[in-house]
């Protein structure tokens, strides 16, 4: 029998290395930082005693940001996605937002819109190896004749896409 509790500090080392089954390089202080921004908004699923699953959200007013779900493989399809979904959304209408964001995965974008979401835009995720580098100069601030620059290149560095939706 699943069923959703509020996620608490003892939670912590189960989530990262859930949510680094789909190599999202999350650490414990991901998860601190969550709670303390959204106490009562972060979620774990439990079979039984057992944690199957988790997911985070935040808000400001009325926006609010649905993440970091994921389900234990041996969990999946039966209802468990869902569950923390929903448990998220009436947490976020309560605190009263009007629209809520997400990041989805291209093949889930049918899985969040029948949860009432809808995909508006298309997104690249730029992905590659950082080679350690001793940066000997200050970081400049860049000015707003820049920013196009940066996106462009951005755009053109694509190895995985997903879409925004919107609920
Ligand atoms: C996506 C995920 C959270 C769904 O969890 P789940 O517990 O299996 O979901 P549910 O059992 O609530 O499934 C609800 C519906 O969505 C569908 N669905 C679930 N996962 C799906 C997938 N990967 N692709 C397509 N459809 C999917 C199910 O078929 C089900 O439809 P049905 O009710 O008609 O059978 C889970 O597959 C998971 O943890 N995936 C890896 C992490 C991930 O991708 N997270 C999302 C980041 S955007």
């Amino acid at each position: 029998m699943l069923h959703v509790e509020k996620m608490t500090t003892a939670d912590f080392p189960f989530a990262v290395e859930l949510a680094n089954t789909m190599d999202w390089s999350m650490t414990e202080e991901d998860f601190r930082l969550s709670l303390k921004l959204e106490p009562e908004g972060c979620f774990v699923l439990f079979d039984k005693l057992n944690r199957v699953g988790i997911s985070t959200s935040v808000s400001f007013e009325k926006v609010g940001w649905f993440g970091n779900l994921v389900i234990d493989q041996g969990c999946r399809s039966r209802g468990g996605g869902t569950m923390l979904v929903q448990r998220a959304v009436v947490h976020l209408r309560n605190r009263g937002v009007k629209t809520i964001g997400l990041y989805a995965y291209q093949h889930l974008i049918r899985f969040y819109e029948n949860l009432g979401f809808t995909a508006n835009r298309e997104f690249a995720v730029f992905q590659g190896k950082t080679k350690k580098q001793r940066i000997k100069s200050i970081p400049q601030r860049i000015t707003e004749k820049e920013i196009p620059k940066c996106s462009n290149w951005t755009n053109s560095a694509s190895a995985e896409t997903g879409r925004d939706c919107l609920s």
